[in-house]
């Protein structure tokens, strides 16, 4: 039957048994939580993630009969009638945006029938079945995947992202943790949706790694995978207290995912730490330090994000004086077309970075200032720059300089810090 997933047959009886029923449609079904909750082996963990993640998703084929409408419906607002707070947190979240008009603006210039060209980018943007088809009806019209019909107001499927369905739907049965108490519910309840199949695989970490990891022989630069977020964290003391993903990007179940663009969370991962200056024989000397004190993998993990740590002297009237800036940079940088690896100092957990400070004293000066600035999307910028000027960005020009505007204003300064000179000079 196509509603089920044939790799699953036997590990999770409960899944079959949902599928079975949906031929009856006038059978009560019992729900599938009612079973017990499904407690899988690590290698049982693998298997269900393997055919839940198997990509391009099978489509989720046609929702029981008993569903109303809003149990039958994979849109974000539907869910969120009934799951206000999660649906509320997902919306804030980047999960929510991953179709952005960066990904568009590159999408438009793709034809609607190279289905595999978008499945290489949609299947961790907008994985769904059905908003890769969205996508196609969309890109088929003439005026692109950014645009739909006038009268329609809301977004199309594809445009909304990573989805509630996309990660908790397969073949119109729910999949989801088992209830954070640990109870089962009631036998004789009739649940929406006909419950849930409740397994540990959504409080393990692979379940990230879907689409937070490259497959061994995936895209590497200078020996090393573009993305190795699992690996990081498996070789951390993380992995070995037991602390996965979804403890620090999900505390308390909350859909938040917060990472580096968001300043709190990013303050949560680090330690910054200055020692006072000294001035000796007219030399300034000064010491930074940043230390991945909580980040559950390098900090930051991707080629996207660089972070600056900056010590400069500063005159009485706040401006920074000539020769004095140095700045050391945290990141893994790469070339625009991702042809080369330029440099690799991203801090591995537990480690530090130093930016050892010694530059002449200037004569105006009155204090000496630490500075840490996050650009989020510094690869983005660089590329987003690269292709309008190039004229490279095609149908997506409008998109691609909303995104430069984007990728720019996401820049936050993390720390800063004074220290008045002349009192060191003493
Ligand atoms: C009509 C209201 C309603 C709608 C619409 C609805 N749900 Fe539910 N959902 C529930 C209820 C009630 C439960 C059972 C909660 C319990 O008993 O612990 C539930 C359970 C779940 C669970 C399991 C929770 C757990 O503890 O693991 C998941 C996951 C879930 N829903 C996802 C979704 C998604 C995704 C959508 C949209 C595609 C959706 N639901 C739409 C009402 C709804
Ligand atoms: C289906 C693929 C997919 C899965 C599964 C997935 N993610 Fe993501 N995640 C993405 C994409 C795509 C983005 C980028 C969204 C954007 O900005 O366009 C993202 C963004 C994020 C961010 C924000 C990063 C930033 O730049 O600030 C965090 C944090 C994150 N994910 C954590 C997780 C965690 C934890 C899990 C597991 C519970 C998870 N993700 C599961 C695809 C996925
Ligand atoms: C293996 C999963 C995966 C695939 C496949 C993938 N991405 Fe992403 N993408 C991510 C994650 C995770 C992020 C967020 C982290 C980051 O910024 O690097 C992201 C971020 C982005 C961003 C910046 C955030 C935004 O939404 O503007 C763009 C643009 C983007 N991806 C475009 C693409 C395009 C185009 C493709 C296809 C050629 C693609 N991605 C394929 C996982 C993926
Ligand atoms: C990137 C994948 C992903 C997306 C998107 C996502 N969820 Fe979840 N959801 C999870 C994971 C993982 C857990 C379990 C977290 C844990 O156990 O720490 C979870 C847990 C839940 C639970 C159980 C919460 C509890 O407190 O027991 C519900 C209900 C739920 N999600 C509904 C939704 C709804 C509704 C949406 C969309 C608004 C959504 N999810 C979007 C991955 C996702
Ligand atoms: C101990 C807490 C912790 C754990 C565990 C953890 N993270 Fe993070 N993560 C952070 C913090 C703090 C940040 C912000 C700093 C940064 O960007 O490195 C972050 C940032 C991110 C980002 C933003 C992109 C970037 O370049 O940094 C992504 C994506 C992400 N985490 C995914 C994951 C995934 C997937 C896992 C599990 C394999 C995971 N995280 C485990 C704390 C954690």
């Amino acid at each position: 039957m196509s509603l089920c997933f044939p790799a699953l047959i036997g590990i999770l009886a409960v899944a079959l048994a949902a599928c079975g029923d949906t031929a009856k449609p006038t059978t009560p079904v019992k729900s599938p939580a009612q079973a017990a909750a499904v407690q899988l082996p690590a290698p049982e963990i693998e298997k269900f993630l393997d055919a839940h993640w198997a990509r391009p998703i099978a489509p989720q084929g046609k929702p029981p009969a008993r569903f109303t409408s809003i149990e039958a419906a994979l849109d974000p607002d539907s869910c969120g009638s009934c799951h206000v707070a999660q649906f509320k947190d997902w919306k804030e979240s980047l999960h929510s945006r991953a179709m952005g008009p960066g990904i568009l603006g590159q999408l438009v210039n793709m034809s609607p029938d190279a289905t595999n060209e978008h499945q290489d980018c949609i299947r961790c943007h907008a994985p769904l079945k059905e908003q890769a088809d969205s996508l196609v009806a969309a890109l088929a019209r003439e005026q692109g995947p950014g645009s739909r019909p006038a009268k329609d107001s809301g977004l199309a499927l594809h445009e909304q992202g990573l989805v509630c369905a996309a990660c908790h739907v397969r073949g119109y049965q729910r999949y989801g943790p088992p209830r954070k108490d640990g109870s089962v519910p009631d036998s004789a309840a009739q649940l929406p949706h006909n419950g849930w199949v409740s397994t540990a695989a959504f409080e393990d970490s692979r379940f990230c790694a879907s689409c937070h990891q490259f497959p061994k022989d995936g895209f590497a630069l200078n020996g090393k995978l573009l993305e190795n977020t699992y690996e990081e964290w498996k070789a951390s003391r993380y992995a070995r207290e037991g602390k996965a993903c979804q403890s620090c990007h999900m505390p308390d179940r909350r859909h938040l995912w917060r990472g580096i663009h968001d300043p709190e969370m990013v303050k949560a991962g680090v330690a910054i730490d200055v020692k006072p200056a000294r001035i000796q024989s007219g030399v300034v000397s000064a010491t930074l330090t940043i230390k991945n004190t909580g980040t559950g993998h390098y900090f930051p993990t991707y080629v996207t994000p660089k972070v600056v740590a900056e010590t400069y002297q500063e005159s009485a009237g706040g401006q920074v004086l000539k020769d004095t800036l140095r700045e050391y940079i945290i990141a893994r940088q790469v070339s625009p077309d991702l042809s080369a690896e330029i440099a690799d100092t991203r801090i591995a957990p537990d480690e530090q970075a130093l930016l050892d400070y010694r530059v002449r004293l200037h004569r105006d000066a009155a204090s000496l200032v630490y500075r840490v600035r996050v650009e989020p999307d510094a690869f983005y910028t660089g590329l987003y720059r690269s292709l309008l000027a190039g004229k490279q960005a095609g149908k997506g020009e409008r998109l691609i300089a909303q995104a430069l505007k984007d990728s720019t204003a996401s820049a936050f300064t993390l720390y800063l810090h004074r220290q008045p000179l002349r009192a060191a000079a003493r």
